[in-house]
């Protein structure tokens, strides 16, 4: 009896010795301990032993397991351990290592820009609002001073969806000035944000395409004017053009949402494949602008005579084509992995105000 219970008892401490991971000490475990397993069938056959026996033979099993689970609990706690360890050498990542020197893919001249206008308006003061892609008639349009029969409509060329809202079409959204009636409904004034996104127009020509890009600002508070929104956009354009004298100009202009009213121009020349910004002759419209108009303000519940402040809509393709001379709009959508890899940046070259925005 007792050279089986030592046999026993040896068998299973190598067993649990030898285990070299937390599973293979559970089969060891169930093996000696489970309902099943070599030391329960001992205890379970004490009942056949003469009583005399079973007292002392009782005390030795009980030992026995409580020695072995003993055992099993520091064994597990050691391979416990270890398991951590291992994982801690298998899943280290040195996070001093420099980024791979050849990075794959480009990052889109249209992706660049926008990062370089929210750079500098960010430097200005101004945050990022966001509205989606499709909108309503309210927003695009009625919210913004432009009725049902209203003109400006045709200007807009807008593509409409089949779903309706309130009896009315829902569109893709013609400009960035709906985010403008989002922003000041969802908030209280002062405002001052930019707002990049996607905007449609049923168009498409060498300037032109069916999807493009603006950018919408907006600053409302109580005291901003003309001069406010003209210095803004002069300091704009120095900043992203990267030269201390761009030639600009505003030219009196018309929309409903906006009174006074104006178009910017840059200066460029345009040579037979290219554009160049600040000389030259020609001029090229890179965006509206203009005082917010009373009514729109009152649409979204503000008192004009306590607030004003200015907007502005400006073509991020338009501005991305100038400054990088890219000639042809319809270029930008055309994912020619060879254009993207002469117009492209890359990626780890993210533009800021102090590193600089194009390297
Ligand atoms: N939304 C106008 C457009 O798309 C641009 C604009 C925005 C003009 C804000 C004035 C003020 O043409």
């Amino acid at each position: 009896m007792e050279a089986e219970l030592q046999r026993l008892r040896e068998g299973v401490l190598a067993g649990l010795a030898g285990a070299a991971d937390l599973r293979a000490l559970d089969e060891v475990r169930v093996a000696a301990l489970g309902k099943k397993g070599s030391v329960t069938e001992l205890v379970k056959s004490l009942g056949a032993l003469p009583p005399e026996q079973r007292r002392e033979a009782g005390q030795s099993f009980n030992a026995l397991k409580r020695e072995l689970e003993e055992a099993l609990t520091v064994r597990k706690a050691e391979l416990e351990k270890s398991a951590v360890a291992a994982r801690l050498v298998a899943e280290r990542i040195d996070v001093t290592l420099p980024p791979r020197e050849r990075p794959e893919g480009r990052i889109h001249p249209v992706s660049q820009v926008t990062d370089e206008i929210v750079a500098i308006f960010a430097d200005m003061g101004f945050a990022v609002a966001e509205g989606p892609d499709i909108e309503d008639d309210w927003h695009n349009f009625e919210a913004l001073n432009i009725p049902p029969e209203h003109p400006a409509r045709q200007m807009h060329d807008t593509f409409y969806l089949e779903a309706l809202q309130d009896g009315a079409p829902l569109l893709l959204r013609t400009h960035t000035s709906p985010v403008q009636i989002r922003t000041m409904l969802a908030g209280k004034p002062p405002f001052r944000i930019i707002a990049p996104g996607r905007t449609y127009r049923r168009d498409s020509d060498m300037t032109h395409t069916p999807m493009f890009h603006q950018v919408e600002g907006l600053v409302i508070d109580r005291e901003t004017h003309m001069g406010h929104l003209k210095g803004c956009l002069i300091d704009f354009v120095g900043a992203f053009f990267e030269r201390d004298q761009v030639p600009v100009r505003f030219r009196p202009s018309y929309f409903p949402f906006t009174e006074p009213s104006a178009e910017m121009d840059v200066g460029c020349r345009r040579s037979r494949d290219e554009l160049l910004i600040g000389e030259g002759s020609d001029w090229l419209e890179i965006l509206g602008c203009g005082m917010v108009h009373p009514r729109v303000l009152q649409a979204v519940g503000l008192d004009p005579d306590e607030w004003q402040g200015f907007a502005f809509g400006m073509g991020i393709d338009r501005v991305a084509m100038l400054k990088y001379g890219i000639p042809d709009l319809r270029t930008f959508f055309e994912s020619d992995l060879r254009w993207i890899r002469h117009y492209g940046f890359l990626p780890l070259d993210v533009p800021s105000t102090y590193a600089g925005l194009s390297r």
